[in-house]
């Protein structure tokens, strides 16, 4: 395991910590409040937090030190991201109604977490011992998070993956989900229109029970 205070602040190991560390108090503080508008907030600036610490680890940190940490672990973490990345999308397209948000920032979270214990267990000490200027590489990473603060962060093609699917690609629990309240609705409509009929049915009965009447004294009084 990394001494984390024993790095410099610029260090570009020292700033990915301090990332990871600022997203696991965002995952406590979620499972701990109870407030719906405040879980909101939390998973927006989780999101955010996570989307533009992925961009600087992907586009710096990941390529200078990938071919000496190994391939299977940096794969790993590729494959982690990208999974990442997919509930990110969710998420974003997801409306404060879906019942199965809060589950799946839970599961975001629990992805996360384990994702960092391997950066910060396996990754990073590896890293730490190659011969790059980390405070170089530091700075880098630093300019890159403040220009994704300013300008924005691009889409990335899960997000793209996951507004083509228009929400079919959401996981079988939503789907399930969605088919019930459809049929739920169904229901409802069918009681709703029967309900409706019913009244009139009878009406409609009794004006052709009255018809058939008049029809028969008619008769009789010819
Ligand atoms: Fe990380
Ligand atoms: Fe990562």
């Amino acid at each position: 395991m990394l001494e984390k205070l024993l790095l410099p602040e610029k260090h570009a190991i020292a700033m990915l910590i301090k990332d990871h560390d600022r997203v696991k108090d965002l995952f406590g503080r979620f499972e701990k409040s109870d407030s719906a508008e405040e879980k909101e907030k939390i998973i927006a600036e989780a999101l955010n937090e996570l989307k533009i610490h992925a961009v600087i680890e992907e586009e710096i940190f990941y390529p200078a030190v990938r071919k000496e940490v190994g391939l299977d672990l940096m794969n790993e973490a590729d494959e982690e991201h990208h999974v990442a990345r997919v509930l990110i999308a969710e998420l974003d397209r997801g409306g404060r109604r879906n019942d199965h948000r809060h589950a799946k920032f839970t599961v975001l979270a629990e992805s996360v977490r384990h994702h960092i214990k391997e950066e910060e267990g396996e990754m990073l000490p590896r890293a730490k011992g190659l011969s790059i200027d980390f405070d170089a590489l530091g700075q880098e990473m630093l300019a890159r998070k403040k220009e994704l603060k300013r300008n924005g962060i691009p889409e990335d093609a899960e997000h793209a993956m996951v507004a083509a699917l228009k929400g079919r690609g959401d996981s079988p629990a939503a789907r399930a989900h969605r088919a019930a309240r459809g049929a739920r609705s169904t229901t409802r409509k069918q009681a709703a229109l029967t309900a409706k009929r019913t009244p009139s049915a009878r009406r409609n009965g009794r004006s052709r029970r009255g018809r058939a009447r008049r029809r028969t004294n008619n008769t009789t009084r010819s």
